[in-house]
């Protein structure tokens, strides 16, 4: 890893968000705080290749699947077995599951080698936080976007330090990327929407 990224690295997370929460985190109500509507479905098209690190049951997920349509594929990467058991069940049941992929990953690896290049959208919402090391996660995440693709990183401001934000812009910055505006989420702390420029490779 990079040191200047951040440093030390722990060699464990210090909290994974339980499954009981990730029920909470599924509720509707939720769209009262932040609404999918407008965080997300702007940058997502019809057909587009969308990478999602820890989607727990799939506030995001759903929508996002929805958006993709049958040509889409969203790929959900995450480290709890239950969350990925509690997601399968929900998209089953919206009929959605033919058009995501659900993948189990450790917390040393994300597994992400042959995912390079090849995303229009990668989501890392409330996820990178909970991760070893912030700024390595999303230099990983950030190689996965292809030119003209985007990475949008949202971090809860209670659970993340300025300085693990900082070193996770940083991660992505050092694999390529440069920071854009988002459509419409003007003033929101901690949300930085970042591009691979078109030509370039990471
Ligand atoms: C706070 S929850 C946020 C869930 C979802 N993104 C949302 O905003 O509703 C964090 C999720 O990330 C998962 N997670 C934590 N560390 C991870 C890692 N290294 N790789 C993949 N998923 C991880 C947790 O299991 C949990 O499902």
């Amino acid at each position: 890893m990079n040191p200047t990224l951040e440093s030390p690295p722990s060699a464990k997370p210090a909290h994974t968000c339980p499954v009981w929460i990730g029920h909470l985190l599924a509720n509707p109500l939720r769209r009262l705080l932040e609404n999918p509507r407008h965080l997300v479905l702007p940058l997502v098209k019809a057909g587009h290749r969308v990478l999602e690190l820890g989607p727990a049951l799939g506030f995001f997920t759903l929508p996002v699947a929805e958006a993709v349509g049958e040509q889409g594929k969203v790929v959900c990467v995450e480290v709890q077995e239950g969350m990925l058991r509690g997601l399968r069940k929900r998209l089953d049941k919206r009929g959605l599951l033919a058009r995501t992929e659900l993948r189990r990953c450790t917390h040393e690896d994300l597994g992400l080698a042959e995912l390079v290049e090849t995303c229009d959208l990668v989501l890392a919402l409330h996820v990178v936080h909970e991760t070893i090391s912030p700024g390595q996660t999303m230099a990983d995440l950030a190689r996965c976007v292809k030119p003209g693709g985007l990475l949008l990183l949202v971090e809860p401001p209670g659970h993340c330090s300025p300085a693990a934000f900082r070193a996770a812009i940083a991660g992505a910055e050092g694999a390529g990327l440069v920071r854009t505006p988002h459509p419409c989420a003007e003033g929101r702390r901690n949300l930085v929407l970042l591009q691979r420029p078109r030509g370039a490779t990471s």
